[in-house]
């Protein structure tokens, strides 16, 4: 079971799974000038930006991954170089101890975060099925989460988290291989679950619900989520992790979407590693952003950020709780 309380944590070795992409962070904000543009005093991420040369979304994501670090601080949304770190980072520090940078042809994280950080573009050879192109996403297999036990346990944690005894039918949208909706159902069990999807995942998602129990509870409706309709009798949508991978004009296009599918009185539940407002953490916020530069047009975000986008597409009442001690659902509803 997972909790909200801190303590033992379930979320070591999802943790750990991070460990190259900090270490990669590193070298790449020493190589790039990134403590460089911060000697002079504090800088926004555009003027980061302006003085290295490299986009802001980039940018954004190496000045949060320093802020986890505990290099940087950010005060009205301008960076710093905290005083005792000057010494570490700053090429004439006296402490100064540059990272290795090692050889692209043999590390995979390096060559692909540098060619992401540089260009400010997905890199396709790290292209997850979904982002490929129409002709090879037909080719492509389902994206099945590695840990489905994972989703069942935040299934789980989601009927905790919120009330769902009103709600009759709930879409998972890219929910993959619905492991969250067998969780969910089998602590709700009036409720049904539909997994909306490419068709490409179906049928892993049909032998996946199959294998953990969800038949019955659970099915899979196989759609393009921007361009074709819900499932009928739709009273609650959720989405885990799908946010994330898009831009601000996706996301908005998606939410409205689901605004006009859903009845009045009834929730968009947005799940995701939500970003600190002051972009220090979490851990597992900042070191996924790295997978979204190179894997997708999408970019993490804080709570803030997540509710202004519902509330752009019209939804009310909007507000953010703990799904666990990492991850946290941004809650909205359609209101008459
Ligand atoms: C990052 S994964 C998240 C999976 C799952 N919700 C989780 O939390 O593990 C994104 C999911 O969205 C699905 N997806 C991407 N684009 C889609 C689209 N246009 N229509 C339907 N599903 C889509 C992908 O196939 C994938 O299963």
């Amino acid at each position: 079971m997972l909790t909200t309380q801190p303590g033992p944590d379930p979320y070591f070795a999802y943790k750990m799974h991070h460990v190259e992409r900090a270490r990669t962070a590193w070298i790449l904000s020493d190589e790039l000038g990134i403590y460089e543009a911060l000697r002079h005093g504090p800088a926004t991420v555009a003027q980061v930006s302006q003085s290295t040369g490299l986009q802001s979304r980039p940018v954004a994501a190496l000045l949060a991954a320093s802020a986890c670090m505990g290099v940087v601080g950010l005060e009205s949304e301008r960076y710093f170089i905290y005083d005792m770190m000057r010494d570490f980072v700053l090429a004439d520090g006296r402490a100064y101890n540059p990272p290795r940078r090692p050889d692209p042809a043999n590390d995979w994280w390096y060559r692909v975060m540098r060619q992401a950080i540089v260009t400010g573009e997905p890199v396709e050879e790290a292209l997850p099925p979904w982002m490929q192109p129409p002709e090879a996403r037909a080719r492509a297999t389902a994206h099945v989460p590695a840990r489905q036990g994972w989703r069942i346990l935040w299934g789980e944690a989601l009927a905790q988290a919120f009330d769902f005894s009103a709600f009759h039918v709930v879409a998972d949208l890219g929910g993959a291989t619905g492991g969250v909706l067998i969780g969910l159902t089998g602590k709700c069990p009036w409720l049904r679950g539909v997994v909306v999807d490419l068709p490409h995942s179906q049928t892993a998602a049909e032998a996946a619900i199959d294998r953990d129990g969800g038949t019955g509870r659970v099915s899979f409706h196989a759609a393009d989520f921007f361009t074709e309709p819900l499932p009928e009798g739709t009273d609650a949508v959720f989405m885990s992790h799908v946010v994330h991978d898009w831009d601000d004009a996706r996301c908005l296009l998606l939410l409205r979407r689901c605004y006009a599918a859903l009845p009045v009185d009834c929730p968009v539940i947005v799940q995701e590693f939500l970003l600190d407002e002051d972009h220090s953490g979490s851990y597992l916020a900042v070191f996924q952003w790295f997978g979204l530069l190179f894997g997708t047009p999408g970019d993490q975000r804080t709570g803030r950020q997540v509710a202004a986008l519902l509330e752009q597409a019209g939804f009310r009442d909007i507000g953010c709780r703990p799904l666990d001690h990492e991850q946290s659902i941004v809650v909205g509803w359609k209101r008459a």
